[in-house]
């Protein structure tokens, strides 16, 4: 799809990678919602980027917040084509550690946002998707996922973010095969370690010996290599019912200290 001609939700639009997608669409002349728990940044941002955006304060774990979004959209651009689902919580937590036992909304606030929250965005938005008339390829939408690679390197303490990321991975190919009737594709990014707000919670050591373990380029990845990716699923048709890894070669090992 030509990112020109097309409307956009991202979720997770105030900070890091969704931030970087935001800005990364706005520039290819794209109309943008951004969608987000935090608003003070995301009317910040929203304001500086101008006309083409909007902001909607949502919590996508919420089908209200939701159905008001999507209703918002609809009412400041008529369609919607593409979405971009970043919002997601990191953290590690040992089952049993040093604080005690983990405590189950440790669990379930991941299922919640990361896993559940990004389905409940894609329900709410596919209706819409669907109205589009369709492109010279049949193309009504493309939805973009993002999963990460702890899906499958996932370390000692991210029992909870691992399976939320392995779920996205799994939804991927029967929500390709459902949505393909309708022209919509579907496609997730596994970031590795990307330099974010997400990731700065961590000492700069601990990011200097990540970045260290990436095989090339020995960094972190920047978020503009993650919009960049997300802007090329868009504009090529053919990709579709894939996950791909964005990590720069990096695969987690065990990690005994
Ligand atoms: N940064 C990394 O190294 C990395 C690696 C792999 C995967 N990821 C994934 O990439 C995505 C984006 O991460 P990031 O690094 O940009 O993080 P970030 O913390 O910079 O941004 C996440 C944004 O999501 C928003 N958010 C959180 N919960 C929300 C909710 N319930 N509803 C609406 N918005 C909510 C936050 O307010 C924040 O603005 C996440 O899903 C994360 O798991 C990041």
């Amino acid at each position: 799809m030509k990112i020109e001609q097309c409307t956009a939700l991202v979720t997770g639009a105030a900070s890091g990678l969704g931030e970087a997608t935001t800005r990364a669409l706005v520039t290819s002349g794209a109309r943008v919602a951004m969608l987000d728990m935090d608003g003070e940044r995301g009317d910040r941002i929203s304001t500086e980027l101008g006309d083409n955006v909007i902001f909607c304060r949502a919590d996508i774990s919420s089908e209200s917040d939701l159905d008001q979004a999507i209703a918002a959209i609809k009412a400041a651009f008529g369609t919607l084509h593409i979405v971009v689902n970043c919002a997601g919580l990191g953290g590690s937590v040992k089952i049993v550690g040093r604080d005690g036992i983990m405590p189950m909304e440790m669990f379930t606030s991941r299922v919640n946002v990361n896993l559940i929250g990004t389905f409940t965005v894609i329900r709410a938005a596919a209706p819409l998707m669907m109205e589009n008339s369709p492109n010279e390829e049949g193309e009504r939408g493309v939805i973009i996922n993002t999963a990460s690679i702890a899906a499958f390197d996932g370390q000692v303490g991210q029992s909870a973010y691992a399976s939320t990321k392995g779920g996205i991975v799994s939804m991927t190919l029967p929500l390709t095969r459902e949505f393909a009737p309708n022209g919509i594709r579907v496609m997730a990014i596994l970031p590795g370690i990307a330099d974010t707000p997400l990731l700065a919670k961590n000492s700069p050591e601990v990011l200097d010996r990540l970045a260290k373990q990436v095989p090339f380029p020995p960094r972190l990845a920047k978020p503009s290599e993650f919009a960049a990716l997300a802007c090329h699923i868009v504009e090529n048709p053919y990709l579709n019912g894939e996950s791909i890894r964005l990590d720069g070669g990096l695969r987690m090992g065990f990690g005994r200290k």
